[in-house]
């Protein structure tokens, strides 16, 4: 957080069948599996450019309003549609801020457009975890981090101290 490539708003793939942008998506997904993240955004390896990549391991589907697992996708120049704007308020956690976390309200349900890497348009509907982080991934693209999202800053910090039980509970 504070470099940057975080901030500016990415630019729109040409051609999402390009070599390079298949060397991209290789290097995000290095990135992602070191971390240990389930979705990355090109500017999170300061390229920017509007590719994202993501996955909802099924463990994930049922902290957040259920939904199906689903497997590595990789959305070139997507595109959000919300569909139901109720806010539903979860815990994210984001690679460029390491260590830290906070409650961040989100839309419930999304449609999405993208182009896959081989040139392919497709669109998908999403609730819970999966419409979580495709809005959190596609905020990067344009420069918005999870705490520019958030409501209530009290909830924000270490996961270390936030992992630490109240000490009013105490
Ligand atoms: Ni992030």
């Amino acid at each position: 957080m504070g470099h940057p490539v975080l901030r500016q708003t990415a630019v729109p793939v040409t051609d999402p069948t390009d070599p390079e942008i298949a060397r991209l998506v290789a290097d995000m997904l290095d990135t992602l599996e070191d971390a240990g993240g389930v979705g990355l955004a090109a500017p999170q390896v300061h390229v920017p450019l509007r590719v994202v990549i993501f996955y909802v391991p099924a463990a994930r589907t049922e902290d957040d309003g259920g939904g199906e697992e689903v497997p590595l996708t990789v959305l070139v120049n997507p595109e959000i549609e919300v569909l139901d704007s109720t806010p539903v308020e979860r815990v994210e956690a984001c690679l460029s801020l390491p260590d830290m976390a906070g409650r961040v309200p989100r839309a419930s349900r999304i449609r999405y457009r993208a182009v896959g890497l081989d040139g392919q348009p497709f669109e998908r509907e999403a609730a819970g975890f999966h419409a979580r982080v495709v809005q959190h991934e596609c905020d990067h693209l344009d420069g918005t981090l999870y705490p520019m999202r958030m409501t209530d800053l009290s909830t924000f910090g270490f996961v270390d101290e936030l992992r630490k039980p109240s000490t009013e509970d105490a």
